[in-house]
């Protein structure tokens, strides 16, 4: 069977995308401004199940991924949860939750918009009444900006990341990854990946959205309304009942 992109990196992407706090703090503040009653909640494209550890015991999560090495390490982060191998523009489960979160840029991984619209439209069929569902997205601008400003490169346990971002279409753009792992001795062995992202206009998105949600915030990590330049963009939608 092919690998999916993020098999290859998996074992490395805790380390290299530490994160803070700024989007747990996020969820919890919207679930508690817009349905209080969460129980189960749903990640599309959970990786490695890092958002997920972050909710209360008593809440029934379910993750999918396309990538078999990041639902491992995921599995074994919430060894009480449910973890499916399956295709974010295509998934089935069969079952309602009441909140739906997609991300870290999942969605931008989805490459055209006629998937992004399979998404939301199924993303409202998995939600019960007044159910949110909460995504981000990196703009448009933020793709931009990082291919006029990349390669750069991180640091991590004596280990280095290259990122090289090119624009390789009006709306797509390829992640150029390379790991070189310090083996020992400063002797280096070399992973590389490219991971293809689109980005789309925020009105754009907000008119499909508007089809099966009410739209309730379209703003920045800390809750401040978008301005044209915002790199990171969250949307939090209430299926309409
Ligand atoms: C940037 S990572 C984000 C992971 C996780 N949401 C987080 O915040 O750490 C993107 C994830 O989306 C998954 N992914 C990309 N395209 C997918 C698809 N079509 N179906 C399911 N998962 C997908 C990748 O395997 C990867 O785990």
């Amino acid at each position: 069977m092919k690998k999916a992109d993020y098999d290859i990196i998996a074992a490395y992407y805790d380390k290299v995308i530490g994160k803070g706090y700024e989007t747990n703090d996020y969820i919890r503040k919207k679930i508690n401004r817009y349905n209080k009653n969460v129980k189960t909640v749903l990640e599309l494209g959970c990786g490695t199940g890092s958002n997920l550890l972050h909710f209360d015991k008593d809440i029934a999560i379910t993750g999918i991924d396309i990538s078999v090495e990041m639902l491992k390490i995921a599995k074994n982060k919430l060894p009480g949860c449910k973890f499916y191998q399956q295709d974010i523009r295509t998934f089935s489960l069969n079952k309602k939750f009441d909140l739906i979160i997609c991300l870290y840029d999942t969605l931008n991984h989805v490459l055209l918009f006629s998937d992004w619209k399979k998404i939301f439209k199924n993303a409202d069929k998995h939600l019960n009444d007044k159910g949110l569902f909460i995504f981000d997205i990196n703009t448009l601008a933020k793709l931009e900006y990082i291919s006029a400003v990349s390669p750069f490169m991180h640091e991590f346990d004596s280990n280095y990341l290259i990122v090289n971002v090119k624009k390789i279409f009006r709306n797509t753009f390829n992640w150029n990854l390379k790991i070189f792992e310090n083996k020992r001795h400063n002797m280096f062995s070399l992973l590389e990946q490219n991971i293809k992202e689109s980005s789309f206009e925020t009105d754009k998105i907000s008119n499909e959205l508007l089809k099966y949600f009410n739209i309730k915030r379209i703003d920045d990590e800390n809750g401040r309304k978008v301005k044209y330049d915002n790199e990171r963009v969250f949307f939090v939608c209430q299926k309409k009942w």
